[in-house]
């Protein structure tokens, strides 16, 4: 699968790349293999990942429409590309954790896989240069003209998506331990889930087993990451 290439790029990030098409308010995602870890200092490529992550956030973006969280998807032409409403996207990268792992382990000493009291919310500044540093919500005014009604709008979400997601996925025998949303303004203004919700920015860990079944599994040099990727998908399918 190649990518588009009679198309203008708009934007290429490390997982996808944006494309322009006719019309000005949608965008074409293409999904890419190719995988990066810790800002970029590990690069590698996950076979199919971009035909798995495309397919998985079809799957959880069409779940929360249903349930009433807006999000940009349209449509998707093929197994690699998404046709999305364009957003302007606010720089921020929203996480909620269930479980302790990764960041949170590391800066607060809670040992990975203690179920947190409470889902917790947390911000990052999406800025490479910064190595994405968490922010709190006096920072984040001081970085970006956001109103308090929208970044306790992204926040709400964030939380519902968790409430909608967790147990769709735990009924399916995945653990959603945390993940990590991105948002943006469509044009009228109006705030929509962007980005994927896939195996790159979720931690899902078998509810069986607690195998990690994410990006975890390439960040750590786990082995077997293309079989988990598609275990999810799979899955979610069934
Ligand atoms: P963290 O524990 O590294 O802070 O990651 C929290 C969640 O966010 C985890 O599900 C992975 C996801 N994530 C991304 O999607 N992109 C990123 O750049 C980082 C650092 C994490």
């Amino acid at each position: 699968m190649s990518e588009p290439t009679n198309q203008k790029i708009l934007h290429e990030g490390k997982a996808k790349v944006a494309f322009y098409t006719d019309d000005p308010n949608q965008v074409l995602l293409y999904y890419k293999d190719d995988a990066t870890a810790f800002n970029g200092k590990k690069k590698g490529t996950i076979e199919g990942k971009g035909y798995y992550n495309n397919a998985i956030t079809e799957i959880l973006f069409k779940l929360l429409e249903e349930k009433g969280v807006p999000t940009q998807f349209i449509s998707r032409p093929a197994e690699r590309e998404m046709i999305v409403h364009f957003l302007n996207m606010i720089p921020l990268e929203v996480v909620v954790r269930n479980v302790a792992a990764g960041s949170i382990s590391r800066r607060l000493g809670i040992p990975e896989g203690t179920v947190l009291k409470h889902p917790t919310l947390e911000f990052f500044y999406k800025d490479d240069d910064l190595d994405d540093p968490m922010v709190n919500e006096y920072h984040i005014h001081n970085l970006m003209d956001i109103s308090d009604a929208d970044l306790k709008t992204i926040g709400d979400m964030t939380l519902k998506v968790n409430e909608i997601v967790r147990p769709y996925l735990l009924e399916r025998g995945i653990k959603l331990i945390d993940f990590k949303l991105e948002f943006g303004y469509d044009k009228d203004g109006k705030i929509l889930l962007g980005d994927e919700l896939s195996p790159d920015s979720c931690r899902f860990w078998d509810a069986k087993t607690d195998e990690k079944m994410d990006k975890d599994r390439f960040r750590r040099d786990m082995g077997r990451v293309e079989e988990f990727y598609a275990e999810v998908l799979k899955r979610l399918q069934a």
